[in-house]
């Protein structure tokens, strides 16, 4: 991403229900992420994981504090504005991908561009780099029940990634899935999240897979309790143990993309800039439009489901 300024959370609070029988989901949590980390957020069931990932995106009003992303503060936005947000900047995968039965492997990934307005060949064309990068080349039409569920995952990352978003969230990514599968997509998940420029935070359970992310963040009773951080990271995740598939990781480039074929020869970033058809991957560049998101209670990219 080209934008440096990092997503911050301070003093964030919530709390749910009414004054008579309030749950204090999150307690005065500091956080600020820069461009490009990847963030594991770990802490023993209802610690307050998923509310937080839902208040950095902008899916949950907090009670009190703020979160500002690039120099805004989601709070003085207004719901259209924090929806465009989520859909221009933001990437999610959930537990259980949340695609479309009815649709192919190729249109679900697309998704986020076509609601968002992208001309239907070039999200198409954007969503099979993605799924090629993520080694689902050749399974392009299948649809989510002709998919295993860590093809699935994958599929739901294409997703999160083909708008080339800023930060991608994502609530137990792997919690469905058994562990070595769990490695592949989370190996996915990192790589190509790191390979696009954005910035990763992932609930998870896992401290295997913590140790993938830059740092992890460990909440209790609605705080954060402790901090580290995985000084090799970038390399472990890069290296981790289980690759996605046989097939090589070679992003797609970012550009607002010519119907043409990516360069495919080295692991590249889809890029958000123009990039000649045989050339080497360029620096990260600019954001294009990525997934809409629809208000809270649908789906954070536009509340198909
Ligand atoms: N919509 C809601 N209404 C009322 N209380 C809620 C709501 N969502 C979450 N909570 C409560 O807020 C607290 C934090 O919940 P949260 O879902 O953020 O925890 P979590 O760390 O993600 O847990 P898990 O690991 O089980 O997913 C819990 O006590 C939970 O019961
Ligand atoms: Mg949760």
């Amino acid at each position: 991403m080209t934008d440096a300024s990092p997503l911050v959370a301070r003093r964030l609070a919530k709390t749910y229900g009414d004054a008579q029988n309030p749950t204090v989901a999150l307690d005065g949590v500091d956080l600020t992420i820069s461009p490009g980390q990847s963030v594991a957020i770990m802490g023993p069931s209802g610690s307050g994981k998923t509310t937080l990932l839902h208040c950095l995106a902008g899916i949950l009003a907090p009670s009190g504090g703020t979160v500002t992303w690039r120099g805004a503060e989601l709070g003085g936005l207004s719901d259209a504005q924090r929806t465009a947000l989520r859909r221009d900047d933001f990437g999610f995968v959930f537990q259980s991908g949340q695609l479309l039965p009815e649709l192919p492997a190729e249109e679900n990934a697309a998704l986020p561009l076509l609601l968002a307005g992208s001309e239907r060949p070039h999200a198409v064309s954007r969503a099979r780099q993605w799924l090629g990068y993520l080694g689902l080349a050749g399974m392009e039409q299948r649809r989510p029940g002709e998919l295993s569920g860590g093809q699935a995952q994958r599929v739901a990352i294409a997703r999160a990634l083909v708008g080339n978003p800023g930060v991608v969230f994502a609530d137990e990514p792997t919690g469905a899935l058994d562990r070595t599968t769990g490695y592949e997509v989370m190996h996915a998940l990192t790589t190509a999240t790191r390979a696009s420029g954005a910035a990763l935070v992932v609930v998870t359970h896992d401290p295997e897979v913590a140790r993938w992310c830059s740092r992890t963040i460990s909440m209790r009773d609605g705080r954060i309790i402790g901090e580290a951080v995985q000084e090799a990271a970038g390399g472990q995740a890069a290296a981790a143990p289980v690759a996605p598939s046989a097939q090589p990781m070679v992003a797609p480039t970012q550009q607002p993309a010519p119907p043409a074929q990516p360069a495919q020869t080295a692991p590249q970033a889809p890029a958000a800039q123009p990039a000649p058809p045989a050339q080497p991957a360029p620096p990260a560049p600019p954001a294009p439009p990525a997934q809409p998101v629809a208000p809270a209670g649908t789906t954070p990219w536009g509340g198909a489901r």
